[in-house]
């Protein structure tokens, strides 16, 4: 039997993190062997926030292509795809943009939620039109096209990026019924992997948080971090039992630490263990996991070259196949004379 397609993509907009690890990469390893697996890095897209600067960007476009080859995507099984090297998923953009109303666009939870982020909003929370860019409140439908070029049957992703994934379903629809074409539907699938909090007691690791441990940090930039972590603030001595629900460190146990999990528990509400040693026991775990991908990663620093080649490579597979699919939309289309 055929294998399933997949699509996944990021922005190349920094470094990948543990969030990502947990969130996104750790999955994308376990999908590899029963899927014929597609990660798209997306540029174009990074340039609707990040238009100013394009050579954060194109370094990126590096940094976690050898972040996903260092957590253990093997290039041989696995496509690499540069999004602005594939003209036609920006021809496949344009002809689904014809069919798609603002409406639709301005709807998205998404949407509105990153606008907020990027200062795209006036104060009273609504659309900021002379902020608001046509490429970023559009980037729904070039998503799409990423997505169907290739026609992927699954894209894995975080809850943020259903509005994305049921927008392409229905845009999809619409053009099929419109113009007879034969792209798939593309359905989702859900990470159900927790989300990693930060190490500040913040919900959520983030980039722009400020509160990331990056797959590419240095074992002491790591100890730093778990050394400041926010623990039970309320254990001011070893002695006093602590509270792990409150504790950061305590829910990095539960991602990184599985087997040792329950005894951490017990040991910090009895106040058998203390806050530095509980940090260093976690710091043992990560560097454990971590070590093995900083070697790959290291590997793939020195050899960037192979690094390019692998993009460039999975580029121009996407291309063929792309190529090959859109004659076949631009002939039902009649725009071919
Ligand atoms: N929007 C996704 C994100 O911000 C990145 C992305 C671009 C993507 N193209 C995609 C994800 C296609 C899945 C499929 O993370």
């Amino acid at each position: 039997m055929e294998k399933k397609r997949i699509l996944t993509g990021d922005r190349p907009t920094g470094h990948l993190h543990l969030g990502h690890y947990c969130g996104s990469l750790k999955s994308r390893v376990e999908l590899q062997d029963d899927y014929e697996e597609f990660i798209l890095i997306a540029d174009v897209q990074a340039l609707t926030t990040h238009f100013e600067r394009p050579e954060l960007i194109n370094d990126s476009i590096y940094q976690i292509t050898m972040d996903n080859l260092a957590v253990g995507l093997d290039p041989e099984k696995v496509t690499f795809i540069q999004q602005s090297g594939v003209p036609c998923i920006h021809e496949l953009t344009m002809y689904y943009s014809m069919i798609t109303t603002c409406n639709h666009l301005l709807i998205n939870p998404t949407i509105k939620t990153e606008a907020r982020s990027y200062g795209m909003e006036d104060e009273s929370r609504e659309y900021d039109f002379s902020k608001l860019t046509y490429g970023f409140l559009g980037y729904p439908v070039s998503q799409t096209a990423d997505i169907t070029f290739c026609n992927a049957d699954l894209v894995p992703v975080g809850e943020d990026q259903v509005p994305h994934i049921e927008f392409s379903r229905r845009l999809v629809r619409k053009f099929n019924e419109m113009y007879g074409t034969d792209i798939k539907e593309p359905e989702y699938k859900l990470s159900f992997v927790s989300r990693l909090c930060g190490l500040d007691g913040n919900s959520k690791m983030g980039k722009s948080l400020g509160n990331a441990i990056y797959l590419s940090d240095t074992p002491d930039e790591v100890w730093n971090k778990i050394r400041n972590a926010k623990t039970d603030t309320n254990r001011i001595s070893v002695k006093i039992p602590g509270n792990p629900d409150v504790c950061s460190v305590y829910q990095y146990h539960k991602a990184f630490n599985p087997e040792g999990v329950e005894e951490v528990c017990s040991a910090c509400k009895n106040a058998a263990m203390g806050c530095v040693a509980c940090k260093k026991l976690l710091n043992e775990k990560m560097n454990a996991i971590l070590d093995p991908i900083r070697e790959k990663r290291k590997f793939y620093e020195e050899h960037k070259d192979t690094v390019r080649d692998i993009i460039l490579q999975g580029t121009k597979k996407a291309n063929e196949i792309g190529n090959e699919n859109i004659a076949k939309i631009k002939e039902k289309m009649h725009v071919i004379i």
